[in-house]
């Protein structure tokens, strides 16, 4: 495995688990020191036994992405362990199954402060640390529902739409306004992945199958290593003039 992110510190929001989790052990063989942020601390510090076991570097912190102070906090205890922070992986994101008829404000509110307010805090504070370093780079998680509508049986789901179709913006304006501190700004897109966030038996029943061969040009559900790939190369320097754009990894979703 090359040593692409030696010397590297990176950051991960929701790291203990799916493509967070595979980011960050990703990441971490490839030379990075990682700090596995998520509001779930148990899940955060199994990544990190699973960073170690294989030979690298990490520290586990509970950090809730709707809360500055904790953010603030994360940040602090990763640069007091590692001296500086380089890459952002604003991965933490959830989703309801609420359809417009039965979407509560609650809900809306819920996914739209994790997924889209979440990734504005987290950039705002952690971008700083990354300017004090002299520079990196910061991927942010989008889907292709941010560009096109995927029913899951007969349930849409607006309010995730909505804040991911703002996360591709976001990374164009985080784009534009870190450029002079020298801190690339990229989404990826991913299309169907293998995780939790996944109702993985009704993705995997026959008429979901169908669904998804209809719109698949590679034919199969794609893992959270598919990601982690694309993650890794926008933060790396053979991206180095890759700045601003939203990279579907889709196995072809958006294709037709
Ligand atoms: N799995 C897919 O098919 C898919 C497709 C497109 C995009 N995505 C995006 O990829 C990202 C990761 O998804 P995943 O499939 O790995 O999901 P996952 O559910 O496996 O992991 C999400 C992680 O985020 C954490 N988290 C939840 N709320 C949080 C909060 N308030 N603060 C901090 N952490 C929090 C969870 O504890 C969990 O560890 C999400 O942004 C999701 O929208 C996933």
């Amino acid at each position: 495995m090359s040593k692409r992110h030696e010397n590297k510190v990176a950051f991960i929001t929701g790291g203990g688990s799916g493509i967070g989790r595979e980011t960050a052990r990703r990441l971490a063989d490839e030379g990075a020191k990682l700090i596995v942020t998520d509001v779930n601390l148990p899940a955060a510090e199994e990544t990190v036994s699973l960073i170690e076991q294989a030979g690298g570097e990490g520290v586990a912190v509970q950090m809730d992405v709707r809360d500055r102070e904790q953010i603030v906090a994360a940040a602090a205890a990763g640069v007091r362990r590692f001296g500086a922070i380089h890459l952002l992986i604003n991965n933490a994101g959830v989703v309801t199954g609420h359809s417009l008829a039965d979407l509560t404000e609650e809900a809306w509110d819920f996914v739209l402060d994790i997924n889209l307010k979440g990734q504005f805090l987290v950039a705002q504070e952690v971008s700083k640390r990354i300017a004090a370093a002299g520079g990196g780079a910061i991927v942010n998680l989008s889907t292709v529902e941010a560009l096109v509508v995927v029913t899951s049986g007969s349930t849409a789901q607006p309010h995730y739409n909505a804040s991911k179709g703002g996360v591709p913006m976001l990374t164009k304006a985080l784009a534009v306004e870190l450029a002079d501190q020298g801190i690339r700004v990229n989404c990826v897109a991913p299309g169907p992945i293998a995780t939790d966030f996944f109702d993985l038996e009704g993705v995997t029943s026959q008429e979901a199958m169908d669904y998804m061969g209809q719109r698949l040009l590679v034919r199969r559900i794609g893992q959270p290593s598919d990601i982690a790939s694309a993650v890794s190369w926008l933060l790396s320097d053979e991206a180095s003039w890759v700045d601003g754009i939203q990279l579907p990894v889709d196995g072809g979703w958006l294709t037709r």
